[in-house]
This record gives structure tokens, C-alpha cells and sequence, in this order.
């Protein structure tokens, strides 16, 4: 039966975890896949998820299944988080959440749907965007198509972006990333949207936007503004939601596919759809994730705690990517890698060719997407200098 089965490459991030751990050099430096990691090198759990869990052992009383669409708390807590809270389409009824293993599920899922609910759409993917995009799709037999959104040089190219936005055929289905942009780093501005907003209007493109980092960027509320722009402004939006990186819930797999429809007639349509639909790929999401969510979000203490815990990890991302930069200038290369600096999120596009990333691993054992894709939330203050040597010995 096997005789011809071959072998695919391992996953071009995950991957990395697995060389790194192999890697015996004591100074190895891991900016690979999209964690957080602390002063102590570690990806923490939050002492509110901590709390949470606490919580639920105590007052959890069974483990019999959710429903198709999950945890309903869970998903009408993370709308408000979204959309924020009592945002119109709540009060209208023309906004749900299906809870799915992480924001992949959600992608996974909006693609099942795209793929067998609105045949013919073709997906218009940023170029570069995470390579689980690419795959996601082609594995539901949808096509993707590209936008451009850096330049050579290694900016945001919204101009070229916006034209080829404005020459996909009507009625496609655009993926957008609302903040925190995986792997550049480089965010639109306001008027950025605004402008994205119009072409899409005028294309009446279906927007997917996945929003992963919320709470990475400039803040709870700022990351959402381009969400909640689109969501106020248009009839039909597409939201996947992750937790895994804000809660720290990685491996809970712990997320929803949000959607926003024109009346509460049509939502009750499509949610039908994603409930079958979910019901074929995984049956129903794993609970504990998102009871740790809710439990969270449902309590005012337990929030703010969390607030204050994840405005703590932005910051030091924030910080770690102004030292780098300010760690670079000995070597007259500050200029040069200036983007870090203005980049958000964990990732930055650093501009470095996949030579020079193999040169970091095989030299350095500092360990990066060969794309030039780094985790700078991967990094420590105590690190800093070693890094920016090792990219001067590079450059
Ligand atoms: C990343 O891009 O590193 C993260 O989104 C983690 C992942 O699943 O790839």
C-alpha cells in the first residue's frame, strides 16, 4: 500500500524547533518559530492563565463534548475582544464565533468553507505571508493568487499593493493581516486601510482577515482598528482569531473563526455550513483552551491581571526590537536594519538572504526562517550584543 508514498520536506518553521533543540552549542540562539520567550528563555504561562486553570480544576464538572460552534461564553467574549464590546453587530445579531483548534483551524475551516460554499472564488494571499497560507489553501483545492506588499528594498509597498488589489477580479476573497504581519513585521497605517477598504468595496472583495497577534502590535484596542473598520463598514467579513500567542495557549490550540454577516437570517445560514463543516474536520474543538479564555475575559480581575501581562510582553518585544537596532550601530549598520525598529509584532523581515541566515545556523547557531524571517520575540536583552556581531560578521 505504501510502496509509493514519498517524503515532503518538514515544515519549514517547525522544523527549526526541532534543529535547534539538537544544536549543542551553549550560546545557540533560537528566533525561529513565533513564541514569546522571556528573560529566562522560556515561553511563560500567564499567571492569569495559571489563575484560570486553577479556577477550572476546581469548579469544572464535566468533560462531555461542546457543541459544533464551541464554547458559547468563549465565543461571545472573544467577539467583544475583537470587535470590541457592545459593538452594532452583536446588538444586530450579525456576528458569530466557531470555536477551532487555533487560528490554523479557523483559516482551515473559513477554507473549507470558501472552497465549498463559494466555488470559483480564487484567494488573494500578501507576497510574502505565514507558508501555512499557501498550503491551507491549496490543500481545498482553492487557488491562491498574490499581492505584492514589500518592495525590493524591504518595505511596505502599499502602492503596488493596492493597485494589484484593484485589478483581482471581482468578488474573490482577499486575506489580510490585521496587525503584527507574519513574516514582515511591517503594518499598514490608518490611512493605509482606509485606502484598502475603498478597493475592496469597489472589487466587492470578500476580506479574510487573520489576526493572530492582537495585543502585539500597539495594543488590545489599536490592533483591532483595521478589524473593527472593515467589520462596521462592510456587509460580509471573515475574522480568524487566535489565542495562542496573547494567552500564551499555544499548544491548547485555542481560536475561532468569527463571522460577520448582512442580517441575522444569512448568519444563521453560514454558521449552519461551518458547523458541517467542522463537524467533517475535527468533530467538535478541544474545550479547555477556551474555558481558560473565557474564564479569563468573564472576570474582571483575571482580565486586567491578563491585560497587564501581555501589555508586558508587547513592551518587551517592543524594547528588545530598539535595542537591536541600537546594537547594530556600532557596525554602521543601524541605518540599514532601521525597519526593525519600526516593524511590529514578534517578526521582522530583517532583509537578510538565505545565505546569510545559513551562515548565522551554520557559524552562530542563531537559527531563523531562511526567508530572513526573525522571532525577535525570541530574543533577550543579554543576547543582543551577540546578535548584532553575529549579523555585522554576516553583512
Ligand atoms: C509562526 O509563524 O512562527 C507561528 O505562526 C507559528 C506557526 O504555527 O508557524
Amino acid at each position: 500500500h505504501f510502496a509509493r508514498v514519498g517524503r515532503v520536506p518538514g515544515d519549514p518553521i517547525l522544523g527549526l524547533m526541532d534543529a535547534f533543540r539538537l544544536d549543542t552549542n551553549p550560546t545557540k540562539l533560537d528566533l525561529g518559530v513565533g513564541v514569546y520567550k522571556d528573560a529566562r528563555g522560556l515561553t511563560p504561562i500567564p499567571q492569569a492563565v495559571k489563575l484560570a486553570e486553577q479556577r477550572l480544576v476546581d469548579l469544572e464538572t464535566t468533560k462531555t463534548y461542546v457543541g459544533g460552534h464551541g464554547d458559547a461564553a468563549f465565543g461571545r467574549l472573544l467577539i467583544d475582544l475583537v470587535l470590541g464590546t457592545g459593538n452594532r453587530l452583536e446588538a444586530a445579531g450579525r456576528v458569530g464565533a466557531t470555536q477551532t483548534p487555533g487560528g490554523t483551524g479557523a483559516l482551515r475551516l473559513a477554507a473549507e468553507f470558501i472552497a465549498r460554499n463559494l466555488p470559483g472564488r480564487r484567494v488573494w494571499l500578501s507576497d510574502p505571508t505565514w507558508p501555512i497560507h499557501e498550503t491551507l489553501f491549496a490543500a481545498v483545492g482553492v487557488e491562491v493568487g498574490h499581492y505584492p506588499y514589500v518592495d525590493a528594498g524591504n518595505r511596505l509597498d502599499i502602492e503596488a499593493m493596492l493597485a494589484a488589489l484593484d485589478q483581482v477580479p471581482l468578488g474573490d476573497v482577499v486575506l489580510l493581516h490585521a496587525c503584527c504581519h507574519n513574516p514582515t513585521g511591517f503594518d499598514l497605517s490608518q490611512a493605509d486601510w482606509q485606502r484598502v477598504l475603498d478597493v475592496v468595496k469597489r472589487r466587492e472583495l470578500l476580506p479574510l482577515i487573520d489576526f493572530a497577534y492582537q495585543g502585539f502590535g500597539d495594543g488590545l484596542e489599536q490592533d483591532a482598528w483595521a478589524v473593527r473598520l472593515f467589520a462596521e463598514a462592510l456587509p460580509e467579513v471573515l475574522v480568524t482569531s487566535s489565542c495562542s500567542k496573547n494567552f500564551g495557549l499555544y499548544r491548547e490550540r485555542t481560536g475561532a473563526l468569527i463571522v460577520c454577516a448582512e442580517d441575522s437570517e444569512k448568519l444563521t445560514d453560514v454558521r449552519s455550513q461551518l458547523a458541517f463543516h467542522a463537524r467533517n474536520l475535527w468533530s467538535t474543538p478541544p474545550a479547555h483552551g477556551a474555558a481558560v479564555v473565557a474564564t479569563i475575559l468573564g472576570d474582571a480581575s483575571l482580565k486586567a491581571q491578563w491585560v497587564k501581562e501581555l501589555e508586558g510582553m508587547r513592551k518587551r518585544v517592543a524594547d528588545l526590537r530598539l535595542g537591536l537596532v541600537e546594537a547594530l550601530q556600532p557596525y554602521g549598520l543601524a541605518e540599514r536594519f532601521a525597519h526593525i525598529g519600526e516593524q511590529r509584532g514578534m517578526f521582522s523581515y530583517t532583509g537578510l538572504s538565505p545565505e546569510q541566515v545559513a551562515r548565522l545556523r551554520a557559524e552562530f547557531s542563531v537559527y531563523m526562517v531562511s526567508t530572513g524571517r526573525a522571532n525577535v520575540a525570541g530574543l533577550d536583552f543579554s543576547r543582543i550584543q551577540d546578535l548584532a556581531k553575529a549579523i555585522a560578521a554576516v553583512c
